[in-house]
């Protein structure tokens, strides 16, 4: 089914796309109503500086935080722009982007785009994806890298380890010397978008090939087949390493546990860089980051991307807001210390680096590396590879499983048939 039909058959579409930039605003005083799924932690603390400098430059901001994940936000979002009232700013990632475009229509930034020089500037990654028919409808923020593998140095230490794991056995190994010390081996907060995460994460670590024949190209005999059940097979084995307290948990009060030793690894996208770094939590002193095992050999990275979108808008100071809004997020200044707090790195490629933590700093080289390689894979977790129905019809069943003790081939089977009836 189409996203308009599955979204919007019972409602009449308040919205129309247009153009949000039309008309002169050299009265207007900017006003946004900014929608976004970042409740607290470095998250909102990055946002926070966004939101200074916009009101430094005399504009008037309002904060609209929607608790829960992506999905929870776009229901909060589906359900205001079916009222007619839709913010003036929006949180809209990924896939999200070309379906809202398509189905609604979102405002085409290239009046902003062509002067800041965004084709140039911006990391080549994002353009298609902040894209739609060759107009910039959305302003990315940053770049995140999801496959990542965080460690405790207390826990490490604690089982004499110094070196990361580099193969799913080698982990295994690590994760039963943990546990036998009393340590939780898989600090992971039990929420289905979490789940989906460690799940891919894995599946990444399996074969970069793999994943993407399955969750890109959602080819039905890889999603069933052999590398399914082996991906499958290594999450039971995680979620056996998981505490009881589990379900859930958030990642940030999982990673509070890291920092304190209690438990050894969580698999996170580098948003945990930005938790860690706000509580003063140092790379090297009191965590190590490393690309996650890889039976494969191959630098997989699962890119995922933060962006904005807009609205189109009759007020003038809301039009108004949307561009310096727009313009203040894609600045030089904002890329950077947004993204120093956010643990991501920026969405362009003219930001110097170098005081950014170690794991930033790798990020940026293995997103480099990973996309000559053609190792560079969109998370379906964190909304990238694929739309919303298919995302939340795979996520259903992977949790699930997670939450069960559904069999591997079972799971797998299921996995198919749901993107199967979700597309
Ligand atoms: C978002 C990040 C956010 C994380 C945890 C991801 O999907 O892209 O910005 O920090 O979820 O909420």
């Amino acid at each position: 089914m189409k996203f308009f039909d599955r979204i919007w058959k019972t409602g009449t579409a308040a919205v129309s796309g247009a153009i949000i930039a039309g008309g002169s605003a050299a009265f207007a005083e900017p006003k946004v109503e900014v929608m976004h799924m970042w409740t607290g932690g470095a998250a909102a603390e990055a946002l926070a500086k966004m939101a200074t400098r916009f009101r430094d430059q005399g504009g008037d901001w309002e904060d609209n935080a929607i608790a829960g994940h992506t999905a929870k936000q776009y229901a909060a979002l589906r359900a205001r722009v079916m009222s007619g009232d839709a913010p003036t700013a929006v949180q809209l990632k990924g896939k999200a982007i070309e379906e809202w475009a398509e189905s609604l229509g979102l405002g085409d930034l290239n009046y902003i785009a062509e002067p800041g020089n965004w084709n140039k500037v911006m990391a080549p990654q994002l353009i298609d994806i902040m894209s739609y028919e060759g107009k910039f409808v959305a302003v990315p923020v940053n770049i995140h890298r999801v496959n990542w593998m965080f460690a405790s140095k207390k826990a490490m230490d604690k089982v004499g380890e110094t070196k990361m794991p580099k193969t799913w056995a080698e982990f295994n190994v690590v994760a039963e010397k943990m546990a036998a010390a009393g340590l939780i081996p898989v600090g992971h907060g039990g929420q289905d978008w979490q789940d989906l995460t460690i799940f891919e994460t894995v599946a990444v670590g399996m074969s970069v090939d793999f994943y993407k024949k399955a969750f890109v190209d959602l080819d039905d005999a890889a999603l069933r087949g052999p590398m399914m059940i082996k991906t499958l097979d290594q999450t039971r084995k995680m979620v056996g390493w998981m505490d009881s307290n589990s379900p859930g948990r958030s990642w940030g009060e999982t990673a509070v546990m890291l920092g304190k030793g209690d438990a050894g690894f969580q698999f996170m996208g580098d948003w945990w860089v930005g938790n860690m770094t706000s509580l003063g939590h140092k790379h090297g002193v009191d965590y190590y980051c490393d690309t996650p095992p890889a039976e494969d050999g191959k630098l997989g990275f699962t890119l995922n991307s933060d962006s904005f979108a807009f609205f189109d808008q009759t007020d003038p100071d809301k039009k108004a807001g949307q561009k310096m809004f727009a313009e203040i997020a894609f600045s030089k200044e904002t890329q950077k210390d947004f993204n120093l707090s956010k643990g991501s790195i920026p969405a362009r490629n003219d930001v110097d680096l170098s005081d950014f933590t170690p794991c930033q700093q790798m990020a940026q080289k293995h997103l480099d590396a990973a996309s000559s390689q053609g190792t560079l894979v969109p998370s379906i977790a964190h909304s990238i590879a694929q739309p919303q129905a298919i995302r939340s019809a795979v996520m259903e069943v992977v949790s699930n499983f997670m939450n069960s003790d559904q069999g591997s081939q079972d799971a797998a089977n299921q996995i198919a048939d749901a993107v199967k009836s979700a597309m």
